[in-house]
């Protein structure tokens, strides 16, 4: 059978109960923060869509409705705008879902962890390479991150992690990877743990949420116990992965949002204001007058 070697569909999970953002999260998925002006998911759906991903299937929890909505027709808003002249805005509405972009939605029915969510996506992957992408981390880079982790899968045709080296005392907050790391920034990885306490980290290089996997992970899911924290984790699937075939680590060129916290999600919000086109040069002189 001839491999596939281009990724046409992105999982998206949200089903996370986001609870370091309570109470903005109690009836809205965190997701659905903005910053600026778009939400998370969005950012994450944009940097699938210019990756060439045009399948887009979101694995949703409770209060899922507002992701629905969002990447959905808004006949009544667009009525509205065309009514009141708006034509820049119904733009900016339609932008959402571009044409050719298609959405599908699937329940995560408990919430037990990333590799379980992944899990659920299954019958609407199928047997091809796909995309994950976490949205609570938001990813800025030129290209965009997931379209270069595409260009890597291109050449390779097997799993692709995005990393990035974080300092030894906050390894404990991710999947870590231990591998040569070539000059090309691209690594075998050997092994991969997941939240490793600095003392037994095999190294600093932290997997951050983007991922291209080969079909072959759902069957390693599928078949593990239950690992940290009680959840099934996705690190623990990509662990059993490459005992049987390849598993890159790519050091992605770019910049890297932890929007699952509060302090990571107000430096996206201050530095993406800061280069965004209508409020980013009032927006500097305003942080000009602030004495800090
Ligand atoms: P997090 O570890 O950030 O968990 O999940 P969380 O519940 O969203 O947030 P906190 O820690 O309570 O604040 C990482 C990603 O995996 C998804 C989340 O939605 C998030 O995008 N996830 C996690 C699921 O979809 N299902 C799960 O069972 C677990």
């Amino acid at each position: 059978m001839k491999q596939v070697k281009r990724v046409n569909k992105a999982v998206f999970p949200v089903a996370g109960l986001g609870t370091r953002f309570l109470p903005a999260t109690k009836a809205s998925p965190k997701e659905m923060l903005s910053v600026v002006d778009k939400p998370l998911i969005q950012y994450a759906v944009e940097e699938a869509w210019e990756a060439g991903i045009q399948q887009m299937i979101f694995v949703t929890g409770r209060s899922k409705r507002t992701i629905e909505d969002h990447f959905d027709v808004a006949f009544e808003l667009e009525h509205e705008l065309v009514n009141a002249n708006k034509t820049a805005l119904i733009e900016v509405v339609r932008s959402v879902m571009p044409k050719g972009m298609n959405c599908a939605f699937v329940r995560q029915p408990k919430m037990l962890g990333l590799g379980h969510a992944v899990l659920c996506a299954e019958h609407l992957v199928g047997n091809e390479p796909f995309a994950v992408l976490l949205a609570d981390d938001l990813m800025v880079g030129a290209p965009p991150i997931m379209a270069q982790m595409a260009e890597q899968f291109e050449r390779l045709g097997r799993s692709i992690l995005a990393v990035q080296e974080v300092p030894l005392e906050h390894t404990k907050r991710y999947g870590i990877v231990a591998g040569e790391m070539g000059s090309s920034g691209i690594m075998q990885v050997t092994e991969i743990v997941e939240k490793p306490d600095p003392e037994v980290a095999p190294s600093r290089m932290a997997v951050a949420g983007r991922y291209i996997l080969t079909p072959g992970i759902f069957d390693k899911i599928r078949n593990q116990p239950k690992g940290a924290g009680g959840e099934i984790q996705l690190t623990d699937g990509i662990s059993n992965l490459l005992k049987e075939e390849a598993v890159y680590a790519f050091q992605y060129k770019g910049k890297r949002y932890d929007c699952g916290s509060k302090e990571g999600f107000l430096q996206a919000t201050v530095e993406l204001a800061l280069g965004h086109a209508e409020v980013g040069p009032s927006f500097r002189e305003y942080l000009k007058t602030l004495a800090l």
